[in-house]
């Protein structure tokens, strides 16, 4: 595989999709900073890298994307550490069980801390520090989920609903400047996050969505479903009225 990205930044690193996306820039010879709370995780991924061999590496910083105050330092310290900035990816995502009828604030505010808030609290620096360069690509990790309001998870929902909102803003931002901002709207993934879910289908494995991921990060890709077809899916379910989509218990 050509080595695109000589340095990248994955928020949200520590498991899941997050870290077969480090496990696959690593193996291709990136240095490639992994940020999650987890600093076990982190440990076991940085050598898992070193041991994979393909000539990357693997620095691992612990932070919790919920404290936006502490990015632009840490932001810094990675770009320093790195010697450059290439590829920045947001994984980190958190979808808490929500029953039918709980409207339960705290729960929520905390998704969209998570999901939506600290996004633009990682992507806001990496846009500036890329615009400015002239060069670099962001790839933020929607949901296919975010493209409609599902009455069984209203605010996980919303967050990823704003964030493409968000990363299409930041597109257009950019765009001038030759920068890409990347929008992934997977489907569903074997991972942490959907261990047990009922109701599961066209299930594919975290490095699998890693590998479509890149192909299409590499490819300026505006918008992709991972896999591809989901986005006939959601076309369909985008295009279903209000009053018969009310009826889905979904
Ligand atoms: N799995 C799916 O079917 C699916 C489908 C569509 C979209 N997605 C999205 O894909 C992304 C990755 O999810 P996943 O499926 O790979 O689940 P996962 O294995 O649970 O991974 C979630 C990642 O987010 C990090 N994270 C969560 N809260 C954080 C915090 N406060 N600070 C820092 N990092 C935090 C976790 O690290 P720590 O816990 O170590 O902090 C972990 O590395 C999420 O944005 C999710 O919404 C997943």
């Amino acid at each position: 595989m050509k080595k695109t990205w000589q340095t990248a930044l994955v928020v949200g690193a520590s498991s899941g999709i997050g870290a077969a996306l480090v496990r696959r820039l690593a193996a291709q010879g990136c240095r490639v900073a992994a940020v999650a709370r987890r600093h076990d995780e982190l440990e076991k991924l940085a050598v898992g890298a070193r041991t994979a061999g393909g000539g990357g590496e693997m620095l691992p910083y612990v932070a919790d994307v919920r404290e936006p105050q502490s990015v632009p330092e840490l932001f810094e310290t990675i770009t320093g550490d790195l010697g450059g900035l290439d590829l920045v990816i947001y994984a980190a995502g958190v979808m808490h069980p929500v029953q039918f009828e709980e409207y339960d604030t705290a729960k929520d505010l905390e998704m969209l801390r998570t999901n939506l808030s600290g996004a633009v609290a990682w992507l806001n620096p990496a846009a500036q520090r890329f615009a400015r360069l002239k060069r670099g690509t962001i790839v933020g990790i929607g949901s296919v989920a975010g493209d409609r309001g599902r009455s069984g998870s209203p605010v996980y929902n919303t967050s990823k609903a704003g964030l493409h909102t968000y990363l299409e803003a930041l597109r257009n931002r950019v765009a001038r400047y030759g920068v890409k901002v990347v929008t992934i709207k997977p489907g569903f993934v074997d991972t942490a996050m959907t261990k047990g879910l009922p109701g599961l289908f066209w299930l594919i494995s975290a490095d699998r969505a890693a590998e479509i991921i890149l192909t299409k990060a590499r490819k300026g890709a505006v918008t992709a479903y991972v896999p591809a077809r989901w986005r006939f899916v959601m076309l369909i379910i985008r295009s279903m009225p209000s009053f018969i989509f009310r009826r889905l218990k979904v």
